[in-house]
């Protein structure tokens, strides 16, 4: 057993010499790979940053259409829809996340009864108010679900 050990001992000690320099140069493999990689990290680890924008079609004309209702129903009492659209109104909410407009619509509209409608219709009514600014509706419905709301930037249109 003894005559076994010391041979197995010097091998390893022979063999350490290679393990030693591997894990060396993974620690410089390391080191350097943040600064290459932060980019990239930075589009992966986005989450709630914005992914897309008001242009890439996010709403569907169906949906705008009972926005539409919605808004008429709830909101004409003290808005027009010329409130909602224009340069005026895209200058101040450009660059936010969409989730803003509507987490604002949602929690302190309409004034004399926040928070009164279904998410749904909120979003539905963001997704009229994306119409009136004439951004283009598309197949898939903006859902009320804030992970994707905030994906999606408030965008001038493409052409002012
Ligand atoms: C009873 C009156 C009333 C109703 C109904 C109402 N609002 Fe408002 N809304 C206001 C007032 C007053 C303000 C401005 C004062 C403030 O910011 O609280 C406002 C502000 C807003 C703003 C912010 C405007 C901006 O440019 O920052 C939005 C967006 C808005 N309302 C959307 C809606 C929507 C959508 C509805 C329907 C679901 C609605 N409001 C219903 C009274 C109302």
């Amino acid at each position: 057993m003894r005559a076994h050990r010391r041979p197995a001992i010097c091998l390893y000690g022979v063999k350490l010499k290679p393990y030693i320099s591997l894990p060396s140069l993974l620690v410089v493999g390391v080191a350097l790979l943040p600064p290459l990689a932060s980019p990239g990290l930075a589009q992966n680890d986005a989450g709630p940053q914005p992914s897309k924008n008001v242009r890439d079609s996010v709403y569907s004309a169906a949906q705008a259409q009972r926005g539409e209702t919605a808004f008429r129903q709830t909101c004409t009492e003290c808005h027009t829809p010329s409130q909602f659209s224009g340069p005026n109104f895209i200058a101040a909410w450009r660059g936010a996340p969409l989730y803003q407009l509507f987490d604002l619509i949602r929690t302190t509209m309409p004034n004399d009864f926040p928070g009164s409608l279904p998410a749904q219709t909120y979003a539905d009514i963001v997704a009229y108010i994306l119409k009136l600014n004439q951004y283009p509706a598309g197949q898939k419905e903006l859902a009320p679900d804030p992970d994707s709301l905030k994906a999606i930037r408030i965008e001038p249109p493409r052409s002012p």
